[in-house]
């Protein structure tokens, strides 16, 4: 029997946190063995914002580093920058044409990025669950392991392949998000009602993969908890309930036996044994990544080989849907 596919991406960042090593990049390389994976750079996503091109330039390849080093093989995955593949704007075009201003309206994450991007408010922004859409269904995708906050831009991916399919007879596979248990939703360490992201202007508010064991063992000591001073896993105690919830997602421990363990001791222990968990993970990761950032030719075969791969299944599915629409 053919093996299921998964797919995912990540915006280009140099910067990627540990929420986007454990809700997302940490389960890719558990998905490897079981599935046909493709992995990619989302470097057409990242210029719903302003970037600086000789940044992005860099940042592509950082980021296919940074997979991996965090253990994804080349071997196994197909690994690649999603601008080489032309396919994917060109699916998206066809996708516009049955997706809804109503709809794409609706996403929470354009109001707030929206909100962020006043001067830019471009329409890139607007239509980037579209290119996501074509980023999935172009892979005949069964499975989209993301964090928490992508869960409205799988659904509307779904709703985008079953209209698609009722309109134009069946196409497109409906994928189904994977979510992984404890790292699905990472806050940030200064305000745990914030999800942590790479953009935060407050470095405290981050742990990313690459950062120094002694920025990583500070940035913990200076976690927002709260002043109850008393050990427990709950919604009340948001910044020790984060604490806890990285901490399992690390070990692959239960957070609420992990609080168990810590009851009646102080919070510095805590955050003490916790900054080291992350720096025992992480440290390989980084040593790893230095060592394939001095070998940047060998990155840039890994990205050319993975489009190339990647562009096969592409443009059958291209092919298909131009014959569906009537272009061909
Ligand atoms: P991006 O680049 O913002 O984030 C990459 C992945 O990390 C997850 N993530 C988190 N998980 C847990 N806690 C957090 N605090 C946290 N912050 C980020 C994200 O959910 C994501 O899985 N639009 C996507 C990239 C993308 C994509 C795709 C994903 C483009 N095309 C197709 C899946 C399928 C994004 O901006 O992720």
């Amino acid at each position: 029997m053919a093996r299921k596919i998964a797919y995912s991406g990540v915006q280009p960042s140099g910067g990627l946190t540990i929420g986007n090593y454990l809700g997302a990049v940490s389960n890719f390389t558990k998905l490897e063995n079981d599935y046909d994976c493709l992995f990619n750079v989302a470097n057409m996503h990242a210029i719903t914002v302003e970037q600086d091109p000789a940044e992005l330039r860099r940042k592509n390849i950082e980021t296919l580093a940074i997979f991996l080093a965090a253990g994804l093989s080349p071997e196994k995955s197909i690994l690649f920058i999603q601008s080489d593949c032309p396919e994917h704007a060109e699916l998206c075009w066809v996708l516009n044409s049955v997706t809804y201003m109503g709809e794409l309206g609706r996403m929470t994450q354009f109001k707030d990025k929206s909100k962020k991007n006043e001067d830019n408010l471009n329409s890139a922004l607007f239509t980037y669950p579209v290119l996501m859409a074509a980023d999935i269904l172009l892979y005949n995708t069964n499975l989209v392991p993301v964090g928490d906050d992508q869960r409205q831009h799988i659904e509307i991916t779904r709703d985008i392949a079953i209209r698609f399919n009722n309109r134009y007879g069946e196409t497109f596979v409906v994928p189904e998000a994977l979510y992984s248990k404890e790292g699905a939703r990472i806050m940030s360490l200064q305000n745990p009602d914030q999800k942590m992201s790479k953009s935060d202007e407050d470095e405290n508010a981050t742990i990313r993969m690459l950062d120094e064991p002694n920025v990583i063992i500070k940035k913990v000591k200076r976690a927002v908890t709260d002043s109850l001073a008393e050990i427990n896993y709950s919604d009340e105690q948001a910044g020790l309930k984060n604490l806890f919830n990285i901490y399992g997602a690390f070990t692959g421990e239960k957070p609420e036996e992990i609080a168990n363990r810590y009851s009646g001791q102080g919070y510095g222990v805590l955050k003490n044994d916790l900054g080291e968990v992350i720096v025992e993970s992480l440290s390989p990761i980084r040593e790893t990544y230095n060592k394939l950032m001095s070998d940047i030719p060998y990155l840039e075969k890994v990205a050319r080989e993975g489009a190339e791969k990647a562009s096969k299944i592409a443009s059958k599915t291209i092919d298909k849907v131009y014959r569906k629409v009537g272009f061909r």
